[in-house]
């Protein structure tokens, strides 16, 4: 298990496994090592690095807290080894997944529609594209979430639907889920905003930060949703539950009932680490997508929003550097990662477009991390903002299609 820590924390016996921030800044020659004594904590603490990551199955924890609260949800700890299932690779996945896609946002699309129109929402036809997508998942979990990444601001809504269905069965999976939780948790996913097919379009398409009286309004999208669904004839709990709940937060502060910590199931939990990825990855009417291993990294950094461990176990599923995160290499170049490792997070399968050395772009390449021959490695996410690089999402997109 990967977990995020701040430089204070670090003590020999652990195993760092990534260094947050630029090499140029930090200058370390690995970025994952065994802390192994006294010298090598004293050169991790002078580097100016703030945060890390550390393998705690390679490795120490950081000193438990005095008082763990006994909590009352146990999370399953990630099977080493999610049941392995017809597994194929992302190229292979990628035409079903598109028609997979191309199925849940037409579903999608008419289902808010008929919610906006104030009719019973007909969610029968939901479950066998559920389980289609559980299929597309299994086969290979990176195909479809890729294509939901490829979404315009304009399509947010009904994209986002899909992305957070196929996220959470990703992650359910990850979790060791029995197979009916997670078809659930995907369909709980599917329609988690539904109440915001009744919310005002003016106030959910406004390009700008919304006032405290919109927020306000939009606020009541969790309880619409779930007395749409109820009113709809669904009884699945687990879906009323996470359309109610996927904006509670673990420190009670979340809405709309403020739920603390040990009144947030597990699936609740699941729905609030999906959503917020989606929803910071991607462009939406008020605000461009944020890099995918920078929304990890900050969404690892918020104190009290998520549980802990779903996250944790979230990042395993999607990586240190998620699809579409551009890295800067060890040798000076930059690269957009277009296909995760399973078997290494920090080594994904890399797309190198540009010479930090020279200032200039050249032929993309891709380079498997996990190739023996491959000399070289990531040593920091990078920055998009750094540069004005407009065609990062077609350098991995012409990767996939
Ligand atoms: P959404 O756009 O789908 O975002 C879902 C959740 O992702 C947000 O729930 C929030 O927890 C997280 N999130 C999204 N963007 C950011 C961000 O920039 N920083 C942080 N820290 N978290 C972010 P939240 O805040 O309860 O908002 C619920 C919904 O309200 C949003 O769904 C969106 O439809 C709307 N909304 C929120 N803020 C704005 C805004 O400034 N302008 C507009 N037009 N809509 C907004
Ligand atoms: C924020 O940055 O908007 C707050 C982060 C959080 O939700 O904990
Ligand atoms: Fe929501």
């Amino acid at each position: 298990m990967l977990k995020k820590i701040a430089i204070s924390e670090v003590r020999t016996g652990m195993f760092v496994a990534s260094v947050d921030g630029p090499w140029l800044k930090h200058g370390l020659w690995k970025t994952r090592f065994l802390v192994k004594d006294a010298e090598a904590l004293a050169r991790l603490k002078s580097s100016g690095v703030e945060q890390i990551w550390i393998d705690l199955s390679k490795g120490i924890d950081v000193a438990p807290p005095k008082e763990t609260p006994s909590p009352s949800i146990t999370v399953p700890e990630p099977q080493s080894a999610p049941t392995p299932r017809k597994r194929g690779s992302m190229a292979d996945e990628l035409d079903n997944a598109a028609q997979v896609l191309k199925r849940s946002k037409e579903a999608v699309t008419s289902l808010f529609a008929e919610a906006r129109m104030g009719n019973a929402v007909n969610t029968s036809n939901c479950a066998p594209l559920v389980n289609d997508i559980v299929d597309s998942v299994d086969h290979n979990s990176s195909a479809l979430v890729s294509l939901c990444r490829l979404k315009t601001a304009d399509e947010y809504t009904y994209m986002h639907s899909v992305s957070v269905c196929a996220l959470m069965v990703s992650l359910g999976r990850q979790l060791g889920l029995d197979d009916d939780t997670v078809r659930d948790a995907g369909m709980a996913g599917l329609l988690h905003d539904l109440g915001k097919a009744v919310m005002p379009q003016d106030i959910i398409n406004k390009p700008g930060k919304l006032t405290d009286e919109e927020f306000a309004i939009i606020k009541s999208h969790p309880v619409r949703g779930y007395e749409m669904l109820l009113e709809s004839g669904v009884d699945n709990e687990r879906v009323l539950d996470v359309a109610r709940h996927h904006h509670e937060r673990i420190d009670g502060k979340g809405y709309p009932d403020k739920l603390p910590e040990d009144k947030i199931s597990l699936i609740a939990r699941m729905s609030a680490v999906c959503d917020v990825y989606d929803a910071v990855t991607s462009d939406r009417p008020y605000k461009a997508g944020w890099d995918p291993a920078e929304s990890v990294s900050k969404m690892a950094s918020w104190e009290g929003h998520f549980d802990p461990k779903v996250l944790q176990t979230f990042i395993k599923t999607i990586g240190i550097y998620p699809i579409g995160s551009l890295v800067r290499m060890a040798s000076g170049k930059l690269g957009v990662v277009v296909e995760q490792n399973a078997a290494k997070l920090t080594a994904p399968k890399v797309k190198l477009f540009f010479s930090t050395k020279s200032g200039l772009p050249f032929e993309p390449k891709l380079l498997d991390l996990m190739d023996p021959f491959a000399n070289d490695r990531i040593v920091a996410r990078e920055p998009p903002e750094n540069w004005s690089f407009g065609y990062l999402n077609d350098l991995w997109a012409n990767h996939i299609s």
